[in-house]
């Protein structure tokens, strides 16, 4: 059934205390559940507590067993006469036959606990819903051979040993939380330790758990929370609010990582790395997702949300919170690019397709299908423009203001904004559509001149979307500037325009020659601009434009007007993005890693975004043919890039980063250029490397390739890293990007190899997920890659709905394809839909996606 936002009603129950103990066992632990509750407003409702596959074993209040208890749809009922009670309940469950890896599960031997959004009531009954916010004491007891080590969230009180080999240890946590984020893991870990000293000179125990073996990788996480505790302290004024932090690492999780009060658990992908085993786009994600956690501490965890549907005030924040830390730490204008190419590439087609919702969505059928790129980047985007619009100074007063005013509560999204007005002095009553409309909105933009006067015509739109047919004109923050074409130089200074109108006009003065318009510097809205710029003018501002992101979209954007124009027409003029990339690369004041990213063609999928019918085959032969030529043309500035960028030794920095990107960049187009020696260069690259960033930049080149260094590295990168897990989804992924024309073929024998899983969350995704992005693979025209697909979410719904249903976007595109292409498309959602016993995870997906 469906849940509405606007059907919010406070609990009838509160919880204050929460005690709970755990017998702990693979296959039998028994909870018991003591909680004390308060009535909430005079009514007779009776106490309501959630559970999901639980049946209660024995239930008490005050003391007193009781046997009047009802179950409905799940939920224990009881019947309660008084104000306050006790209620005590016991229930029994089984982790080590969790598959779905929500509540209490198991995984590579260890216990852990995963309950965002409602997996707490897998665990034991309660009333699962974040404004229940309660005090928790938790003691567990366990094997101490098997599960020597046990922890909980907030600080450690007791532990002791028991007898038959069993031992305990109790933990307790002051500060009231919401149940999703209790967590709990038991286990044969051993710690990275170390220390924080807060800004009000607290030291804080940190530690983060791994398999004794991993043990050696953990020092860059370790490195990011050191970064990530003073950078909060000194941005926000965020300080830590315990004596210990804990990260434990499990191989077997859902998605990124989980922010449980003091007790972070994380998918290992994004704890564990050593240059041999992880790319730098590896060590910065693990920095990225170990800051993201760490600032929810304040951003989620001491102020949370009052509903799911305020789930982007912790989101969309936390996002933008980290992105910020990520800048700090290397280039920001890099930073930016891979942020905004994130969006565009997960965001911009959910907001155009049958799933489209707004940051705060008006209802949902299953929660877990909200943990969008929308909620996430895209609200990220919105508290962006929010900072723009107040500037940092005014940002920061009115975030002080949101964390004072509701530190201890569960708030919304409306909260926010309101600090964000109250703290910054502005009045953002029209911003607010960005929280209720959904779809991206186009602007145009049209430059003209006339004497000494510059004239901006602006327009927007915003498109339709499922269950918004009308849509108001929203508030955007767009940065502009002028360029003389003559001169040069800037002819004004940025100014940002706050377009709240469908039509404007922005008159600028004192303007004496043609001017060059660039606008949204830094992607200040997250919109779809068109405007009349042609060729020459875009190729001056990736030469000349004075903010680098503004650069490099000006080259995207001359790229995607030639790719677009060859798919129509058959054939494009090349020489424009050529000239273009020659300037990038061969421009002295710029460093590698941002001309490695400007210089990188836009996505197939991108491409494919730009149509109104896709056609796989003709983007894939235009940009093959554009690469090539690149290839060719500048072969010896590719050869210049690609030999300076060769260093020494292996090391961590922006500058080393920025190298062997663009290492991997030049040898791609080399490769394209069809020069003979390029697979032997990738060969040598591909065996002598001493990082994970060369080798895998060199596979992906050579798997591409029909030379028979081809196979050759496929079987020795398998022999080396076969008994990793995670380098060996790298394995599955490089394969399964493949551009050739038999990716379909390796990727269905890749299915039945031997460790190909569908138990393993990122196994799942290193392939499937991959292909189903690849898009002249997935999209054959014979449909086998649609089918494969469904096969795969159907077989997957039996075990894991939540990483199901996160497969099913890419078939909800049937739209934007050929009518044959659609037909196919829409046959594998019918099945999928039609499959016996579908989760409701998965058929909320596929339904909406039918259309
Ligand atoms: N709160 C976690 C994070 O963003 C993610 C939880 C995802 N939960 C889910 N049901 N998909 O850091
Ligand atoms: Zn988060």
């Amino acid at each position: 059934q469906v849940i509405r936002r606007d059907a919010y009603r406070e609990p009838d129950w509160l919880v204050p205390e929460t005690a709970l103990d755990f017998r702990l066992d693979s296959l039998q632990t028994r909870v018991k559940a003591r909680l004390t509750v308060v009535r909430h407003g005079d009514h007779d409702r009776p106490l309501r507590l959630d559970g999901d596959s639980l049946t209660p074993v024995a239930v008490s209040v005050d003391g007193r067993a009781v046997t009047d208890w009802t179950m409905e749809d799940g939920q224990l009922v009881i019947a309660l006469s008084g104000v306050d009670h006790v209620i005590e309940t016991e229930v029994e469950i089984a982790p080590e036959l969790n598959t779905q890896l929500m509540g209490l599960y198991a995984s590579g031997g260890l216990l852990c606990t995963q309950c965002e959004a409602e997996g707490f009531r897998r665990i034991t009954f309660f009333p699962d819903r974040p404004d229940v916010l309660s005090r928790y004491t938790v003691r567990m007891d366990a094997d101490k051979a098997r599960y020597p080590v046990l922890l909980a969230n907030g600080d450690p009180i007791a532990s002791g040993d028991l007898p038959d080999g069993r031992h305990w240890a109790e933990w307790h946590d002051p500060f009231p939380k919401p149940c999703y984020l209790f967590a709990l893991v038991a286990g044969d870990l051993e710690a990275n330790r170390d220390s924080f000293v807060t800004m009000t000179g607290r030291k804080v125990d940190l530690g983060i758990w791994v398999r004794a073996a991993d043990l050696p990788k953990t020092d860059h996480a370790m490195a990011a929370l050191k970064l990530s505790m003073a950078w909060d302290e000194a941005m926000y004024g965020r300080e830590y609010d315990l004596d210990v932090f804990n990260i434990v690492a499990v191989a077997d999780f859902n998605f990124g990582a989980m922010e449980n009060k003091g007790l972070n658990v994380f998918n290992s992908r994004y704890i564990l790395a050593d240059p041999d085993t992880a790319t730098d786009m590896d060590y910065d994600a693990i920095a990225g997702v170990v800051a993201h956690e760490y600032f929810h501490n304040w951003s989620g965890n001491r102020v949370t949300c009052r509903d799911w549907f305020q789930l982007s005030l912790k989101e969309g924040f936390t996002v933008f919170r980290d992105q910020q830390f990520s800048g700090d730490q290397g280039s920001k204008a890099v930073k930016r690019i891979e942020d905004v190419r994130t969006l565009r590439a997960s965001q911009f087609p959910e907001d155009s397709g049958p799933l489209a919702h707004p940051i705060r969505p008006e209802s949902y059928m299953e929660i877990s299908n909200f943990y969008t790129a929308t909620i996430y980047n895209k609200g990220a985007e919105i508290v962006r423009m929010i900072h723009t619009i107040l500037g940092p100074e005014k940002f920061r007063a009115a975030t002080d203001l949101y964390f004072a005013r509701h530190d201890g509560e569960a708030a919304t999204c409306e909260d926010f904004v309101k600090a964000m007005e109250d703290g910054g002095g502005v009045d953002l009553s029209q911003f607010r559509l960005w929280y209720s409309q959904a779809g991206t909105p186009r602007v145009k933009a049209a430059l003209s001149h006339d004497g000494a006067t510059a004239r901006l015509k602006l327009e927007q739109t915003v498109p339709a979307t499922p269950g918004q047919p009308e849509k108001q004109p929203m508030l955007l923050p767009l940065k502009v500037r002028l360029f003389g074409a003559q001169s040069e130089a800037p002819l004004c200074d940025e100014r940002i325009v706050m377009l709240s109108a469908a039509n404007d006009e922005i008159v600028i003065e004192g303007i004496e020659e043609r001017p060059i318009l660039s606008i949204n510097r830094g992607f200040s809205a997250p919109v779809v601009l068109e405007s009349d710029r042609g060729a020459a003018d875009l190729a001056f501002l990736s030469a000349h434009d004075d903010d680098p992101f503004a650069r490099y979209e000006a080259m995207q954007q001359l790229m995607v007007d030639t790719l677009v124009r060859a798919v129509a027409e058959g054939m494009a003029d090349h020489g424009p993005v050529i000239e273009a990339v020659r300037g990038t690369l061969t421009d002295k004041a710029l460093d590698a890693s941002f001309i490695a990213e400007a210089v990188l063609l836009p996505s197939e999928a991108f491409i494919g975004d730009q149509m109104l019918v896709v056609d796989p085959d003709a983007i894939n032969r235009a940009r093959d043919s554009l690469r090539a030529e690149l290839g060719v043309k500048l072969e010896s500035a590719w050869r210049g890039a690609y030999d300076s960028a060769q260093a020494n030794r292996f090391e961590y920095s922006p500058a080393a980063k920025g190298a062997r990107r663009l290492k991997s960049v030049a040898l791609g187009y080399l490769a394209a250029s069809g020069a003979k020696d390029a697979a032997d260069l990738a060969y040598a690259q591909f065996a002598g490397a001493d990082n994970m960033t060369d080798r895998q930049g060199a596979l992906g080149v050579l798997v591409n390739g029909t030379s028979g260094n081809r196979a050759k590295a496929i079987e020795a990168f398998y022999d080396r890293y076969q008994d990793n897990a995670l380098v060996l989804d790298k394995w599955f992924t490089s394969q399964a990007l493949s551009t050739r024309a038999d990716v379909m073929d390796e990727v269905l024998a890749l299915s039945s190899h031997p460790d190909f899983t569908l138990a393993n969350p990122n196994r799942v995704r290193a392939l499937a997920g991959a292909f189903s992005v690849n898009q002249r693979g997935f999209h054959g025209a014979d449909g086998r890659g649609y089918a494969f697909l469904a096969d795969i979410i159907i077989a997957l719904d039996k075990l894991n709905p939540q990483t199901a249903a996160k497969l099913v976007p890419p078939l909800g595109r049937w739209r934007r394809f050929d009518e044959r292409r659609a037909e196919k498309m829409r046959a594998a959602l019918q099945r999928i839909v039609d499959a016996p016993g579908l989760s409701k995870d998965v058929f909320e997906q596929a339904s909406k996606s039918l259309g």
